[in-house]
């Protein structure tokens, strides 16, 4: 018997657009693989729809905060519907880059000192004695970002105490929090894990190397600006490190069936942890469908495979 899968795709986040390639992306992908695919955006008719249709699982395609906070995962749960990735409460681990960062390092990972501020403290404390505060305690270069970012929007880079006003701003601009720590000078990589009958396992990483030295959201998404090695140009050891810590970091924080660990390798071989997604883009240009072609694998295939595994646990 044919599943109907929906794949939700859209929502009213900064990356709607991103959702929706994604989404049509995988819509296309587990359509060729025989699925009936129902294609649906977020609105206040999800949730009839969802308790008449009975869907046999969902596949959550939305990014930022919607689709990476719990928030839908949540309704799917309380609805009965059957979903691939995290469960709820842990997308609030990872959602929140402080959380996230703090537990990856508990468990004996490295990743850039750092501190997470709120607007209020700069509103109640004074921005000026803060800000030489904070580069006398971290130094420079950092890098600013909101605690909930996603595509690197609001994210900058600071080489100097000038510029760290304007960078603040800039990220206070996407939340209340925002997470300042050391920028490191390395070879930025993406780590997708994939859970499969024989456990979670790293695929190749994706090593990116933007022409504007930097992986802004125009560097993301615009064809022809970063080039992308798959796998990473590392020595074996420092990929068995990237792939210990994507495994770890998806351990550690109670992810499931998928995730995306962004990190960066520095030259001393160290693999720092920045990040880590539950809902990882499946663009032309994003890195999880660049690892599953690496790792000799089809997109459709291993989420149709994540998809009966879903519904498998339900059960
Ligand atoms: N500490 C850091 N050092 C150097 N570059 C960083 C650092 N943190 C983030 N970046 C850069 O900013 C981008 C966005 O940061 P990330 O933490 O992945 O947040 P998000 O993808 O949620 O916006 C990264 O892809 C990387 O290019
Ligand atoms: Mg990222």
């Amino acid at each position: 018997m044919s599943r109907h899968v929906v794949v939700l795709a859209g929502g009213l986040s900064h990356e709607r657009d991103v959702s929706l390639r994604s989404g049509s992306r995988l819509y296309e992908s587990l359509r060729h693989h025989g699925m009936e695919v129902t294609l649906r955006d977020v609105d206040s008719d999800l949730i009839p729809w969802l308790i008449e249709t009975k869907p046999d699982a969902a596949i959550i395609t939305l990014h930022g905060g919607r689709g990476e906070n719990g928030a839908i995962q949540g309704i799917l749960e309380m609805v009965g519907v059957p979903y691939l990735g995290t469960p709820a409460k842990n997308c609030r681990l990872a959602w929140e880059k402080n959380i996230a960062k703090n537990l990856v390092e508990r468990s004996g990972f490295t990743t850039p000192s750092w501190m997470s501020l709120s607007h209020n403290t700069f509103r109640d404390l004074g921005a000026g004695a803060l800000i030489d505060a904070l580069v006398g305690y971290l130094g420079l270069p950092l890098m600013v970002k909101p605690q909930h970012g996603g595509s690197a929007l609001g994210a900058s880079v600071v080489r100097s105490a000038g510029e760290l006003p304007a960078a603040l701003v800039g990220a206070f601009a996407y939340g209340e929090i925002v997470v300042v720590e050391i920028f490191v000078d390395g070879v930025e990589l993406a780590i997708t894990v994939i859970e499969e009958a024989d456990g979670a396992r790293a695929l190749p990483a994706v090593e990116i190397a933007p022409s504007s030295g930097i992986f802004d959201y125009e560097s993301r998404y615009t064809a022809g600006l970063t080039t992308y090695f798959t796998p990473a140009r590392l020595s074996d050891e420092v990929a068995a490190a990237a792939a210990d810590l994507a495994i770890g970091a998806h351990r550690v924080l109670g992810l499931r069936d998928v995730s995306r660990t962004d990190a960066i390798a520095s030259p001393d071989g160290t693999v720092h942890f920045l990040e880590v997604n539950v809902s990882p883009g499946l663009t032309e240009t994003s890195m999880l469908p660049m690892s599953v072609s690496a790792a000799g694998r089809d997109l459709g295939d291993v989420y149709a495979n994540l998809v009966e595994r879903a519904i498998a646990r339900a059960v």
